[in-house]
């Protein structure tokens, strides 16, 4: 890739383990931890698509919440347990290898930024108690009230940088972020950490990656 002037991350599932808050309980939640972590992500995102496409935005600390309601009805987890998934969901670990892969691309002189569905002070809150604040700039899609993939939200960084599109490198673990990116104009790359298959929503990624780490070779 050429003439690359910002990195933009997902956040959610990019750079930090959205299972990671089901994972810490799953001694309390029991073998359907894993199912139930995945019902919960799946019913958060469709809850952003819906919001979207009937123009009733609410941020994703609700959404969270919304969906962790359904979820523990669904799995018939104990009730109690929401407020200890929801502050483990404000402390998601990052995937092991993005701190040091951050530190090294930073020393390189990219812009670096998170472009996240998450609302302002949940991501700064990630950020520093994960101790990785080495961005320029954490933008959220409260700044335009509509969720991912609307393109007002990738024209985010691209007004304020005053960048071509194509001159971003954006990563996203998140297929349909990843097309969402791409049909917008960016060069999307795919962390495609599970070994899993692509979406068919008109865009191939210009590369893949099993982790981050991968992207120090490619910039
Ligand atoms: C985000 C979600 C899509 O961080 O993972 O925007």
């Amino acid at each position: 890739m050429k003439n690359i002037k910002a990195i933009i991350f997902d956040a959610y599932g990019t750079l930090f383990d959205v299972n990671s808050a089901a994972e810490k309980c799953k001694d309390k939640i029991g073998s359907k931890w894993e199912s139930f972590s995945n019902y919960w992500r799946t019913t958060q995102l469709e809850y952003t698509w819906l919001r979207s496409l009937m123009k009733r935005h609410k941020d994703f600390w609700k959404i969270t919440e919304d969906s962790l309601d359904k979820s523990i009805k669904v799995f018939d987890i104990n009730p109690d347990m929401k407020s200890e998934l929801l502050d483990l969901y404000k402390i998601l670990s990052p995937y092991p290898e993005v701190k040091e892969t951050l530190k090294l691309l930073k020393e390189k002189n990219y812009k670096l930024s998170i472009l996240s569905n998450g609302t302002p002070s949940l991501l700064k809150r990630l950020v520093s108690r994960n101790n990785i604040e080495v961005f320029d700039d954490i933008f959220s899609v409260e700044e335009v009230g509509i969720f991912k993939p609307d393109s007002n939200v990738y024209d985010i960084p691209v007004k304020k940088y005053e960048i071509e599109k194509n001159e971003v490198a954006f990563l996203s673990a998140n297929t349909w972020d990843v097309s969402g990116g791409g049909n917008y104009g960016f060069n999307a790359i795919w962390v495609n950490r599970n070994n899993t298959i692509f979406d068919n929503l008109d865009y191939s990624p210009v590369n893949q990656i099993n982790n981050l780490k991968h992207l120090l070779d490619i910039v």
